[in-house]
């Protein structure tokens, strides 16, 4: 039997989100039904809104999310009804050219649910990043839930969904952030100070946040950033490099997704570092860079699709370490709101009042 549950939809480009009837299948063989307790407001569901990922409205929002299995299809043996899973969106397919090669956090075939949740009407509804957890149920592939101890809050234990798995990860992961390096995080919203967080766990040793709202600066502070460059009133390049020694970062981290801050980026690097970008660019943006600079300098310029991790790997350490107050993820949660409350939310990010809005229920 079908539920009937409520949900965030985007039914067209731009316009304000809306609470709908969404209906969510029994799961079907390799897929689960998790009653979702809290979702994260992360930057992703706004460029969908905005129809900066892909134009298959209506979207159904919401991917950043812990919850409890309350329902199994045939076959599936990862999960069972009652455990604390995370969602993720990138259920490793095993057999990908990608897994083949032992790298299955590239994985380019990941898993999701087969059957669609939909609206009263019958209109299937599109997923946010094959999730869409802005709902009370949420049908997703068995694969996308990673078992958690349940000894961690849901509104602190769905941050590591997306958002903040994507910022430590592009430290750790991608960029290979180490002990003593230097980085800088360009954009300090809950990526990028994930970003300054997952430095901080590497041992890097000068961390420079760089942003243009002074407020998130000080949270970037309490993050773990060494030092702080406003870059609406100094030239963020010219400060990175007089922050160290005259050279620039190891590691220079993009969290806006935007050319003229993965320029800041690429400039402020030292010679043979990484350029690192998470931020999600829409399609019509370009970049052009004197191919010189790209060779002279080295290094290496990488994208980073969910901070590189690998669920199962990632997910149960990360919340060891926030069990063993070694990794502060309540710091996140600038506030808990209610389902009617994530237009406002958008709101509130747009203008840099919070770094993280969570959805309980
Ligand atoms: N790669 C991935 O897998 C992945 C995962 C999650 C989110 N993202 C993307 O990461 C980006 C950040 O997400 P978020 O949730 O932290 O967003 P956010 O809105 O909370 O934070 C963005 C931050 O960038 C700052 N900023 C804006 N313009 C700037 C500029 N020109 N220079 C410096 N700082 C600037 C803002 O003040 C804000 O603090 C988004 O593009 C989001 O879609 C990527
Ligand atoms: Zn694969
Ligand atoms: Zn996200």
């Amino acid at each position: 039997m079908a539920y009937e549950v409520r949900g965030v939809v985007a039914r067209s480009k731009g316009a304000p989100v809306s609470i709908e009837t969404i209906v969510v299948p029994d799961p079907g063989p390799g897929e689960a039904v998790v009653d979702v307790q809290a979702c994260g407001v992360c930057h992703t569901d706004l460029h969908y809104r905005e129809g900066g990922i892909n134009d298959d409205f209506p979207f159904l929002l919401g991917h950043e999310a812990a919850g409890v299995v309350s329902a199994v299809g045939e076959g599936v043996t990862n999960v069972a009804v009652g455990d604390h899973v995370i969602l993720n969106w990138r259920a490793v397919c095993g057999q990908c050219r990608a897994c083949a090669k032992g790298k299955p956090w590239y994985c380019f075939a990941t898993h999701n649910a087969a059957q669609r949740m939909t609206l009263a009407d019958g209109t299937e509804l599109s997923p946010a990043l094959g999730i869409g957890a802005f709902a009370e149920k949420n049908l997703v592939h068995s694969g996308q839930c990673t078992k958690v101890d349940p000894a961690a809050p849901p509104t602190a234990a769905g941050l590591l969904g997306c958002g903040v798995m994507a910022g430590v990860g592009a430290a750790i992961n991608t960029g290979g952030v180490s002990r003593g390096d230097s980085v800088a995080v360009f954009g300090c919203g809950g990526v990028g100070d994930a970003a300054i967080a997952g430095s901080r766990l590497a041992g890097a040793g000068t961390i420079i946040a760089v942003d243009i709202d002074d407020r998130k600066l000080e949270w970037a502070k309490a993050m773990g950033a060494t030092h702080t460059v406003n870059s609406k009133e100094t030239d963020p390049v010219e400060a990175i490099k007089s922050l160290t020694g005259g050279f620039g970062v190891d590691v220079a981290i993009d969290a806006v997704g935007h050319p003229a801050v993965y320029e800041q980026a690429f400039l402020a690097r030292d010679l043979a570092g990484t350029v690192v970008l998470v931020g999600v660019p829409n399609p019509t943006m370009k970049i052009e860079l004197p191919l010189i600079e790209v060779f002279g300098r080295g290094g290496a310029l990488k994208s980073s699709w969910y901070g590189d991790c690998l669920p199962s790997r990632d997910f149960p350490m990360l919340i060891d370490l926030y069990l063993q107050g070694r990794f502060d993820l309540d710091a996140f949660v600038s506030e808990t709101i209610g389902l009617d409350d994530v237009e406002a939310a958008f709101e509130k990010m747009h203008e840099g009042e919070v770094l993280r809005s969570v959805v309980v229920f």
